[in-house]
């Protein structure tokens, strides 16, 4: 189903929000159609504004105005728990801080999402155990989040993304703390599920991912070039 967003403004307010408006950053007017089958590439330096896309778009962060339509329904216009399913059901989504259930072991944040989808317990263990080996990290499967590094940390979160083997997979700096082998596995997967159908979102000011990308966008100050 198509996802886009038409007419998006986000503002963050200054310091002394309240007493001066003056806004510390703003997004005006942006529109994006994210391509199912297609790597896109957002890239552009700290502060212009990628994260705050990959949020309003993937539904994690409401805009001031403007929509966000997925399937031609207003996604922002679904109740909490609506939106909630959205994401769990049809997005992969790889935060730029990735948070993990530190009284879970790698293995259970991953199947996390898909148990709680209600799939088959068997199938999704099998899933699991082929993105852990896909990115690497196969041995690490009964560990908690506390004993691993910050690139393992990531790639945990990745496998977790891809477990629903979504429709959307948005990737915000998803080769951050890692090392060559491990962006190029990563890449790799996302390319991957691209071709196999997955519109995929790339959010990273690192220029190995742009081999990678179908199609490529530059932002400044919160606008899409
Ligand atoms: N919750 C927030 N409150 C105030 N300012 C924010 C908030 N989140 C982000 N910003 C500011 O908005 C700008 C864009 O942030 P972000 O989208 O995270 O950029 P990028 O991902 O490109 O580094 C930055 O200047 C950042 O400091
Ligand atoms: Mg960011």
């Amino acid at each position: 189903m198509e996802l886009y967003l038409r007419d998006v403004c986000k503002t963050y307010k200054g310091r002394n929000a309240g007493h001066d408006s003056t806004a510390s950053f703003c997004m005006e007017n942006v529109n994006f159609n994210l391509l199912p089958g297609k790597v896109t590439l957002v890239t552009g330096c700290s502060g212009s504004g990628k994260s705050t896309l990959l949020s309003i778009l993937c539904g994690l962060l409401r805009p001031d105005s403007g929509k966000v339509f997925y399937g031609g329904d207003s996604i922002y216009d679904l109740d909490g728990h609506g939106l909630a399913l959205l994401r769990n059901a049809k997005f992969g989504i790889v935060p730029q801080k990735c948070l993990l259930m530190s009284s879970l072991t790698v293995r259970e944040n991953v199947m996390l999402p898909a148990l709680y989808a209600g799939k088959n317990e068997k199938k999704v263990a099998d899933k699991c155990g082929d993105l852990l080996s896909c990115l690497d990290i196969g041995s690490l499967s009964g560990r908690y989040p506390g004993e691993l590094s910050g690139g393992e940390m990531r790639r945990v979160c990745i496998a977790r993304a891809m477990i629903n083997e979504p429709e959307y997979i948005f990737a915000d700096e998803p080769t951050n703390d890692l090392d060559e082998n491990g962006k190029k596995r990563v890449l790799s997967l996302l390319r991957e599920s691209a071709w196999l159908g997955a519109g995929v979102l790339i959010v990273s000011h690192d220029p190995y991912a742009v081999s990678y990308a179908d199609i490529k966008y530059g932002m400044n100050g919160g606008r899409l070039l």
